[in-house]
């Protein structure tokens, strides 16, 4: 599910032509019909859809949309790439632990509502950070607070501007997420509260 550019969305195309993530791509959902990533998905037979401006005024109106296309897609693993919408609880309860999201800073610093894009490396830098990063983490009710997945450091440089920090964060975001997925696609997850184990690294 995609809201903008989608660059993650390539990355993981990319992964699983190159055949390092054992997954399928059943279906890009976007919450505008002008995401860049939409146009991405037609151009290589990925199948699209897109969320409607009065779909996206309540979670009442939202959820049956959302799990409307979800359930249709056959999808059994949901990853958020950039997609700026709340996820409505119904979703959340539809598919337990089958949400992934990608977030560019090392949670729980630096998340939560309005902490996205330019405004996270922003906010690193204004305190001075050393380090931040990357987690992937599962989707629970409550804004980038699910359990993390895989994290990984990134260095902040002294000289970095919020957009060299991002493009540094994002070559990172680009290898993890397609990681994530691999891992669940294979059954290498095991979920136990908070606590959520890779039984096996991806080797591959
Ligand atoms: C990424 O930085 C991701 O961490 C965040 O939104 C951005 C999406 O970028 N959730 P893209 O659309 O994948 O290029």
């Amino acid at each position: 599910m995609i809201s903008g550019r989608g660059s993650n969305l390539v990355a993981l195309h990319e992964a699983i032509l190159a055949g390092k993530v054992a997954a399928e791509i059943v279906l890009v959902l976007s919450s505008n019909p002008d995401a860049q990533g939409l146009q991405y998905a037609a151009a290589h037979n990925i199948p699209t859809a897109w969320l409607e401006k009065e779909q996206l005024v309540s979670e009442a109106v939202l959820a049956p949309a959302l799990l409307a296309h979800l359930q249709r897609s056959g999808a059994q693993l949901i990853v958020l790439a950039g997609f700026l919408k709340k996820i409505p609880p119904q979703v959340i309860d539809a598919f337990p632990n089958k949400i992934l999201n990608v977030h560019p800073a090392l949670l729980p610093s630096f998340g939560g509502k309005g902490m996205y894009g330019r405004h996270v490396h922003a906010a690193v830098l204004a305190y001075g950070c050393k380090i931040t990063g990357v987690t992937v983490h599962i989707v629970t009710n409550e804004y980038d607070a699910g359990p993390p997945v895989l994290q990984e450091c990134v260095a902040v440089h002294a000289d970095d501007t919020p957009e060299s920090l991002a493009a540094r964060v994002l070559a990172h975001e680009h290898r993890l997420l397609p990681r994530a997925v691999d891992l669940f696609a294979r059954h290498r997850i095991r979920i136990a509260g908070r606590n959520v184990v890779v039984l096996e690294e991806n080797a591959r």
